[in-house]
């Protein structure tokens, strides 16, 4: 960890914890819940150990100690998603009324431990039927998701100061219709292409749906964008890190920001150009205005030309440097770029929230009871003095929410990848701050960094 003394943070500046429905609230079909596409996937076996959402880490009955516990870290803001099949079991017009009621008492709950809600209206569990209806590759489903975001926002608006519409969209289209490894799991490249447009549309109709139903919310859209670096000079490699860079991170921001897909991607999506996927209008719907960005980092790679590779002919690896479990880079330095991106290659000049940053390693219970996730700090530190110096580079930060509160159901790794600053054990839903969880409370509470390498600070909460 690189010591450079004490930083402080904006009077102000909001510390958040994230989290998502299906990742930790388990009970999928209480109440008149529907199926998502995530339930399937994993009764499929595409999820490590057939891992699924049905119990997570119980959230759905335990959110009113959850919230306490996040209060008692120091947080301020909660960022939670709806789920959408909870509220809207088939995903169009019937609306289920123990769905709402379900997140009338979370809500309640959130202000009581004055947590201020971020909510995201689509984190990722499609209700089932819409993907019966093809999915995200169905334009239809964008038309859907904003009839589902005006009666979410018509109901619960009243309480809600921040809504994200759509959560990575590069994730859902890429990782869910070009790699196979998220749901739907489907491996086609142009497929991908005509979900990440769909998806960008969902937000574009999602916006002005929002804004008909609230009055001052702020509305916004959250994108994980990628520090992607080309293996060497030679213009192959360049060129490769070029389309993966249109792919991750062009596609989404440049319709946003500008009203334009990235042109230099035609020749690997030419869907973009096909006027019956991208129609007249489209795009000035996705980029009318929103209020804030929303980023979430992870992804740092390099990337070389390879012949062998399809369609885009670019591998990704990792960086030089320390990995994580899974052979990924740690960098959390990356975070500046990731700040600076919008503003340096867009234009972009709006206030941005990181709604999601965090790592995975490898936590496990001390027989001190202790969870001592020291190299979890150390990224935080990390990217937190990355994140001011972006600020200090004129980027309108306003606050940052750490992925994720608990251990969760981490998608296609099932529950193998911890992320969490509170440890699960799943076996009895025992929650145990990890050490992370205390010197980032006092990083919140005082709105700064100060503390030095291998804290061994205070294990209690009040
Ligand atoms: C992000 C997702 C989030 C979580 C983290 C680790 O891509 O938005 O739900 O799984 O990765």
């Amino acid at each position: 960890m690189t010591k450079d003394g004490d930083l402080s943070f904006p009077d102000g500046f909001v510390w958040g914890a994230a989290t998502a429905a299906y990742q930790i609230e388990g009970h999928r079909r209480a109440d008149g819940g529907g199926e998502c596409i995530w339930d399937v996937f994993a009764r499929d076996g595409r999820t490590l150990n057939g891992d699924n959402g049905d119990i997570a880490a119980d959230h759905y009955h335990r959110y009113p100690d959850d919230h306490a516990l996040a209060r008692n870290l120091g947080f301020t803001s909660f960022r939670m998603s709806f789920s959408w099949p909870r509220i809207s079991p088939e995903g169009s017009t019937r609306r289920n009324q123990a769905g709402f009621d379900h997140y009338d008492r979370v809500l309640d709950s959130l202000l009581e431990n004055g947590l201020t809600p971020m909510v995201t209206l689509y984190h990722w569990d499609l209700p089932q039927e819409l993907q019966e209806r093809g999915g995200w590759l169905n334009r239809d489903t964008a038309y859907r998701f904003a009839d589902h975001a005006g009666a979410v926002v018509e109901h619960f608006g009243d309480r809600v100061p921040f809504w994200i519409t759509t959560n990575e969209p590069w994730s859902c289209a890429f990782l869910g219709h070009a790699r196979g490894l998220h749901a739907p799991g489907m491996r086609d490249y142009h497929a991908a292409g005509v979900a990440a447009h769909n998806l960008n549309l969902a937000h574009g109709f999602a916006v002005p749906a929002i804004r008909a139903n609230t009055r001052d919310a702020q509305v916004g859209v959250t994108h994980c964008l990628q520090v992607i670096e080309p293996f060497s000079d030679a213009p192959d490699d360049v060129e490769a890190a070029r389309t993966v860079d249109g792919e991750a991170n062009g596609l989404f921001l440049e319709p946003l920001l500008k009203g334009s897909y990235p042109a230099h991607m035609v020749p690997y999506l030419p869907c973009l150009e096909d006027d019956t996927v991208v129609r007249e209008g489209d795009l000035e719907c996705i980029s009318a205005p929103v209020d804030f960005l929303g980023l979430n980092y992870y992804v740092h790679e390099v990337v070389r030309f390879d012949r062998t590779i399809p369609i885009v002919h670019a591998c990704r690896m990792a960086p030089l440097g320390p990995l994580t479990t899974i052979g990924s880079g740690l960098r959390p330095d990356g975070l500046e770029e990731i700040l600076l991106k919008p503003g340096r290659d867009y234009g972009c000049r709006l206030p941005i929230y990181v709604t999601e940053v965090g790592y995975l390693f490898n936590d496990y219970v001390n027989p001190d009871g202790r969870v001592n996730d020291i190299a979890r700090i150390r990224y935080y530190d990390e990217a937190f003095r990355a994140a001011d110096r972006a600020m200090k580079k004129g980027v309108d930060l306003r606050g940052i929410y750490v992925w994720t509160l608990l251990d969760d159901f981490e998608w296609d790794s099932g529950y193998s990848s911890r992320y969490g600053i509170v440890f699960v054990e799943y076996g009895t839903q025992t929650r145990i701050p990890k050490d992370s969880a205390y010197w980032l409370r006092d990083v919140a509470r005082r709105n700064g960094l100060s503390d030095p390498p291998g804290y061994r600070g205070p294990a209690k909460i009040d």
